[in-house]
């Protein structure tokens, strides 16, 4: 691929999206997911059976969804106000699967759970 970097274009993004018919692969920890272009990134790794928490039913309240993106952010939607709003400072580092759609071969992970002053696993 040639020409500048896509991430945070509105007007790239719109592009993108007419192109939903094109098959892309992104990565989850080591899992290959295929899906389509633009697909959301919470529905892709649902669709390719992996569990992954999605406690309010994707509908942006939990942040239990969150992912965290190891390469390729320009291969994602741009981070939605709702994701500013509930990750802080971490929108974009991290992710909310359930308002991220994916166009390309980003590379995405569970992110290590935060210290918890509850218990040593976080919950
Ligand atoms: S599933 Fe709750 S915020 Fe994504």
């Amino acid at each position: 691929m040639t020409g500048s970097a896509p991430g945070g274009s509105r007007t790239h993004w719109s592009r993108v999206m007419s192109d939903r018919d094109r098959e892309i692969t992104f990565h989850y920890g080591e899992t290959e997911i295929t899906t389509r272009a633009g697909a959301r990134l919470l529905d892709a790794i649902l669709a390719a059976g992996i569990e992954h928490r999605h406690i309010c039913g994707g509908h942006g309240f939990c942040t239990s969804c969150r992912i965290e993106v190891v390469e390729g952010q320009e291969y994602l939607s741009p981070v939605s106000a709702t994701e500013r709003e509930r990750l802080g400072r971490e929108a974009g580092r991290l992710r909310q699967a359930c308002q991220t759609y994916v166009t390309g071969p980003a590379d995405v992970k569970v992110p290590a759970p935060a210290p918890s002053r509850f218990g040593p696993d976080g919950d």
